[in-house]
């Protein structure tokens, strides 16, 4: 039985996993970590560098020239690739288009897992992502599988795209992208999208925010000291 207390958030495309795991980290005061920010930051390396994702010796040799390093601040995630802040790039469409083929590679997976395993080794965290439940940390004390209507996540996510000046995309692209990796995350062969078995489902296409936070709270209370 571990002795660090990890809470697994996994879910869709857009249902507000990060979110909740922001909220969570910051009442609990636990650390929390992105981890579809490390696929997103390997997949905007991989666009600059043109690396072939089917190019297994291009893919390894990539990954050795990649740090990813997580900078918290406020309880918002900064990543950098390389010591280069890429918190805002990642976020927008090509990396978007991209990420679920890149997250699709087995080589690519091993190495963010065995990262991800690593920082969550003696600290107290809430990590969100596509497999963590499954996969990263089977043995999290608690697991949240989260879900929402399709259509409303596109309506969340464009809003939020909106917001932070991002203009370029339209909301039926948005709709398009989330549909896209939903499929593509569910139905890859390396450590696909799938609720464990001991995992909580949280459907928040009717709740607020702070609804949400006080359900996860009340699974995690059992846990805490
Ligand atoms: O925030 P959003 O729901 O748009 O996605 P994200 O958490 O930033 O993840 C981006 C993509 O990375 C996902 O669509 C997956 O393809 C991949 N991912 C993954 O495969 N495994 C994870 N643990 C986290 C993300």
């Amino acid at each position: 039985m571990r002795k660090n207390l990890v809470i697994a958030i996994d879910g869709y495309s857009s249902c507000g996993k990060s979110t909740l795991a922001k909220a969570l980290a910051k009442k609990l005061g636990f650390i929390y970590i992105d981890s579809g920010a490390m696929y997103r930051a390997v997949t905007l390396y991989f666009i600059r560098n043109n690396v072939d994702i089917h190019n297994n010796e291009a893919v390894k040799d990539a990954l050795q020239h990649i740090e990813l390093n997580f900078h918290s601040r406020d309880y918002q995630s900064h990543i950098t690739l390389n010591g280069e802040e890429v918190s805002e790039e990642i976020r927008l469409m090509p990396v978007s288009e991209n990420v679920s083929a890149v997250a699709a590679n087995k080589l690519v997976r091993h190495e963010m897992v065995r990262q991800q395993q690593r920082m969550g080794k003696s600290k107290n965290i809430v990590m969100d992502g596509r497999d963590i439940g499954t996969t990263v940390f089977e043995d999290a004390q608690v697991k949240l599988f989260m879900t929402a209507d399709p259509k409303l996540r596109a309506e969340r996510r464009f809003k939020e795209m909106q917001e932070k000046g991002d203009t370029s995309t339209t909301l039926e692209e948005v709709f398009e992208n989330i549909a896209h990796r939903d499929y593509a995350d569910t139905t890859r062969e390396e450590s696909p999208l799938v609720r464990a078995e001991d995992a909580i489902i949280l459907d928040n296409t009717a709740i607020s925010e702070s609804e949400q936070l006080e359900f996860a709270l009340e699974k995690v209370k059992p846990f805490l000291p």
